[in-house]
């Protein structure tokens, strides 16, 4: 496809785009494939948003790739995920590590198999030096699980409750260290949050597309990107044009 959409400045793309790859199941049924071969296809296609983003130069990006509700899913299904996951570290790894990918896991680790906890721990640990894209990896997270998580931990910490304050609980959360995603993208025309960065999408703007993620490629993820540079962030203010201007 041709480069039809101009790339915003770069002072106007997101620092940090988070996305919900959703539709893989609908995009296999339509086909008449078994669902596993639609998250096949959607790894292709992660494929394609990481080198998007290599090239475009978004420092970090952050997947849903498999939530703490997705263990209800026929086994078949959750295997298969286990199993997508290990073949990108094991096949994916070295053309990561040649782009500059730095992969860190959000979610509970000690709940995966041991052979893909010991995979990704090694993955993570391999790429810890690169910097030119922060891939986060959501696999076995959820949300209200990290929040509880991370009040456990402040407890078992003793924390001060009178020191409890937006940027203490952000650092207790597993994204920490990490910036609030800018942009969050969900494929497939789902308007709902599902339980995903609940609390660092507290003033993250959203792209909602009814395109299945196998099919979100690079050229949609341009226009999502050109569609984030023309919003007005105001995070509960009013827009700083109104404010001048009612100044002026
Ligand atoms: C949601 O689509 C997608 C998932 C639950 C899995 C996403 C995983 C990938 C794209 C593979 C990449 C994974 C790794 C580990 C790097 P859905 O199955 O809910 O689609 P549906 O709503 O159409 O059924």
């Amino acid at each position: 496809m041709s480069d039809s959409t101009e790339l915003p400045a770069p002072e106007k793309l997101p620092a940090h785009v988070a996305i919900i790859m959703d539709g893989n199941g609908r995009w296999a049924l339509q086909r008449g494939l078994p669902r596993l071969a639609g998250h096949r296809a959607g790894t292709e296609n992660l494929r394609r948003i990481i080198r998007a983003c290599v090239e475009f130069g978004i420092p970090y990006l952050t997947i849903y790739a498999f939530s703490t509700e997705n263990w209800g899913r026929p086994r078949e299904e959750v295997n298969g995920l286990m199993r997508i996951l290990e073949d990108v570290i094991d096949r994916e790894l070295r053309e990561l590590n040649e782009q500059g990918v730095r992969i860190r896991h959000l979610g509970k680790l000690d709940q995966l198999p041991s052979r893909i906890q010991e995979k990704v721990l090694s993955a993570v640990e391999q790429t810890r030096q690169n910097s030119r894209l922060n891939l986060n990896v959501a696999f076995n997270y959820g949300g209200r699980d990290e929040i509880i998580h991370g009040i456990q931990q402040m407890l078992k910490d003793q924390v001060d409750p009178e020191q409890v304050t937006p940027e203490l609980v952000s650092r207790y959360l597993y994204t920490s260290g990490i910036p609030d995603p800018d942009l969050i993208i969900r494929t497939s025309g789902e308007l709902r949050i599902s339980n995903f960065l609940i609390w660092q999408a507290a003033y993250s703007e959203w792209y909602v597309t009814p395109t299945f993620w196998p099919d979100f490629g690079k050229e949609e993820f341009r226009k999502a990107l050109v569609t984030y540079a023309d919003r007005d962030r105001r995070y509960g203010k009013v827009s700083s044009k109104e404010y001048e201007g009612s100044h002026a």
